[in-house]
């Protein structure tokens, strides 16, 4: 059967000819946004990323701190006035969690010397309670209590989306490697031995408070991004799922291409992404039924430069950025943009486009049918021979969908 090409990409629709004029407008169309799930799993997994990297930052620190020796009483005074201006005046509150008083003394006495707001919780039962209620930026927590032991305090406090940046001290005995093994399992953060020593205990803590306030201003940004984005999506009510699609078929395709776990990351981000830039597009241009004039569509194609710098605040979406930007290139130059051609295209841009056009291509739109997956692959096909898309990248992603549609199937 041969199928009318008239896709140039996932968000244009080529009526006649190739005069910009002559484009009908369904470039709001395609920018579905399906974000419940976007606030968990995507987020989840920029933030393992970004551990790492701070993770050694952090105890490369500390180690520079612990050995740097011990300094007088009055200067360790001067530090700890010091310490709350590094916090902007608003002190940071650290929950002591033992079941035996006379530890949790040392610790409060300590900290309390550095300046902090110190509660004291002496049970996991008080500490959970203390948390809900009060908030803290730290946790030096007991191992071994009575009823709920710090594991499964620990455990509690990560699992909640509410709580998780919260950082976690284990204070351990020497050498209980037992201990630290499952303190890692259930996200602990860092680990202190009895006897403190006084500049370990303040170094480590301190360092942990900033990590905490400055992802959570991470956090903050990245919902504010993904809410943005579902903002878009609504503008629209004819998408469906589209992004919550492109997200699953995406992750779906990296796998069988074996990308890397940061590159399927920035290919599911991208999927919510992609189109952000539409926030700065007028509704009269990006909901207008008919054809786009000369000027409307010149305004049309800047939602991907929009999209880009909206996103170029945030390191966590830096391998989004070329996705943004390039996802209506072409691989003869004809696309925008920047026109590139062939493998000056990103590589992960090549592969969003794929799938942002199938998914386009096989959904229902008020204009269109739905295509089947073998109508939309051979629309696809004649595009490529058009000199559109990257030949090689086709043939994958055709053999790609047989063994997706085929383990569907099957299920
Ligand atoms: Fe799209
Ligand atoms: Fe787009």
């Amino acid at each position: 059967m041969v199928l009318k090409s008239n896709y140039t990409g996932s968000t244009e629709k080529v009526v006649s000819g190739s005069n910009p004029s002559d484009i009908t407008n369904d470039m709001g169309t395609n920018n579905a946004l399906g974000l419940h799930k976007a606030q968990v799993n995507p987020l989840s997994l920029s933030k393992q990323d970004l551990m790492l990297e701070k993770v050694e930052a952090i105890s490369s620190w500390a180690n520079q701190k612990a050995d740097s020796g011990y300094e007088s009483f009055i200067s360790r005074t001067q530090q700890a006035e010091l310490q709350v201006d590094i916090f902007d005046g608003d002190t940071p509150k650290v929950l002591v969690v033992d079941d035996h008083a006379a530890s949790r003394m040392t610790s409060v006495a300590l900290l309390a010397m550095e300046g902090y707001e110190i509660i004291e919780a002496d049970s996991g039962f008080s500490a959970i309670e203390q948390i809900v209620n009060s908030s803290p930026d730290l946790i030096l927590l007991d191992v071994m209590m009575p009823g709920m032991d710090g594991f499964e305090v620990c455990q509690r406090i990560k699992q909640n989306e509410q709580t998780r940046l919260i950082p976690v001290i284990f204070i351990t005995a020497l050498n209980d490697k037992r201990s630290r093994i499952h303190g890692i399992e259930v996200g602990a953060d860092d680990f202190l031995t009895k006897p403190f020593d006084r500049l370990e205990l303040a170094a480590r803590v301190k360092s942990l408070v900033r990590q905490k306030r400055l992802n959570e201003d991470l956090d903050h940004a990245e919902k504010v991004l993904f809410s943005m984005a579902r903002a878009v999506e609504s503008r629209d009510p004819n998408t469906g799922d589209h992004c919550e699609r492109l997200v699953q078929l995406g992750k779906a395709f990296g796998e069988y291409l074996k990308l890397s776990r940061n590159q399927i990351r920035d290919l599911m981000w991208g999927g919510y992404l992609h189109d952000i830039g539409k926030v700065g597009i007028p509704d009269a241009i990006l909901l207008k039924c008919g054809k786009l004039t000369t000027e409307e569509w010149e305004i049309m194609r800047q939602h991907v430069l929009i999209g880009e710098r909206i996103c170029q605040a945030l390191r966590s979406t830096r391998g989004v950025i070329p996705i943004i930007r390039h996802h209506h290139e072409r691989w003869d130059g004809s696309g925008y943009p920047d026109g590139l051609k062939g493998s000056e295209i990103p590589e992960l841009a090549q592969i969003f486009q794929t799938v942002d056009i199938y998914d386009a291509l096989t959904s229902e739109r008020p204009y269109k049918k739905a295509y089947t997956p073998e109508e939309a692959l051979s629309i696809m096909k004649q595009e490529t021979e058009l000199g559109w898309r990257n030949p090689e990248l086709m043939d994958k992603f055709t053999n790609f969908i047989r063994f997706w549609q085929s383990n569907q199937n099957q299920i």
